[in-house]
């Protein structure tokens, strides 16, 4: 039996596989509904959240259901699927493999999804195991600075925020250790660092990596700053908490000195790291990256069935297919 495709990690990804991924969801962006409607026929995508979200389900979802695909899904997975009852996460992936094409798992435990992807007979989609990985996040997230800087490489970057338990910031960082030339900035409380060996696997892939306190400092010369939400739900104590939540707030003052040409990511949801004023700038890219993920995870549920060197039609009427 062919193995199936999972995506559980960022590290499976290539940089040529990278470039694939974003030139199909940008075709993907440009098809009409009609010809994207039938790519999917007759395949179902079951979604499995353990814990909350708002972009990642409903863009997964879209997708496949703008491919013509359908969805089942159990979205307060903990308290209403069987788990609540004790079901292993094995079990649960081996019975949705006789249910559904596809599964889409988020789950509270670092490598949930590699052990569903361990006895599954479907490929099983990480949409974020715990403070580990978010691959399909980190994907998106690369594609937006690629189209809204035309590049990957030549960047300057800071992270901000919590980087010790935002999950999206470990899979970006390592998938920026395919890209060239490339400085990362890490601002950070220091109950919320980035974990060392991280670190350490930066630097050694070639990543020029230091600690920053002084964000403002930095701003005039920097191509992209990925900030994030302090993750309260995973911290032990509220002191704890309130010692991780962010000192590094943009606001109009950072905008005052941010780079004119810089973009403002942040994977979202944002609660007070972003002052809502900063929403009106055209640097704040944040909604488009979440949009993008739409695009972006049609063209991995395509990768994920192996079509993604079908032929497309895009709204011109050319025919599209990847190079
Ligand atoms: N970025 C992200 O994962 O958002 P959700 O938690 O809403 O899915």
């Amino acid at each position: 039996m062919e193995m199936p495709r999972h995506v559980v990690s960022v590290e499976q990804f290539d940089r040529a596989t990278l470039f694939l991924l974003f030139e199909r969801a940008e075709a993907l962006r440009h098809c009409t509904a009609e010809a994207l409607a039938s790519r999917l026929r007759h395949k179902v995508m079951a979604t499995l959240f353990y814990e909350p979200s708002t972009r990642t389900r409903l863009s997964f979802e879209a997708a496949m259901v703008r491919l013509g695909g359908q969805v089942i899904s159990a979205e307060y997975a903990a308290a209403t699927s069987s788990a609540a009852k004790g079901e292993s996460i094995e079990d649960t992936a081996r019975i949705i493999s006789g249910y559904a094409d596809v599964l889409v798992i988020r789950h509270p435990q670092a490598g949930a999804a590699a052990r569903a992807a361990s006895v599954a007979t479907i490929p099983v989609i990480n949409a974020g195991d715990g403070a580990n990985e978010h691959p399909t996040q980190a994907l998106l997230d690369l594609y937006t600075i690629w189209r809204e800087h035309g590049r990957l490489d030549h960047l300057r970057i800071a992270f901000v925020g919590d980087l010790r338990y935002g999950r999206t910031v470990h899979s970006l960082a390592r998938l920026l250790r395919h890209c060239q030339d490339i400085e990362v900035f890490l601002c950070a409380p220091s109950v919320a660092r980035l974990d060392t060996e991280l670190i350490a696997e930066l630097i050694t892939a070639g990543l020029n990596v230091q600690e920053c306190d002084d964000l403002l400092a930095l701003a005039p010369t920097l191509d992209v700053v990925y900030q994030t939400r302090v993750q309260r739900e995973r911290y032990q104590t509220q002191a704890e908490y309130e010692q991780a939540r962010s000192r590094f707030i943009l606001d109009e003052t950072f905008l005052d000195a941010f780079n004119p040409r810089g973009i403002i990511l942040h994977p979202l949801p944002r609660n007070e790291e972003i002052a809502p004023s900063v929403d009106r700038d055209p640097r704040a890219a944040y909604f488009r990256q979440a949009h993008n993920g739409l695009f972006l995870r049609m063209a991995l549920l395509e990768w994920v069935f192996n079509l993604l060197h079908a032929d497309l039609t895009t709204s011109d009427g050319s025919a599209w297919t990847i190079r």
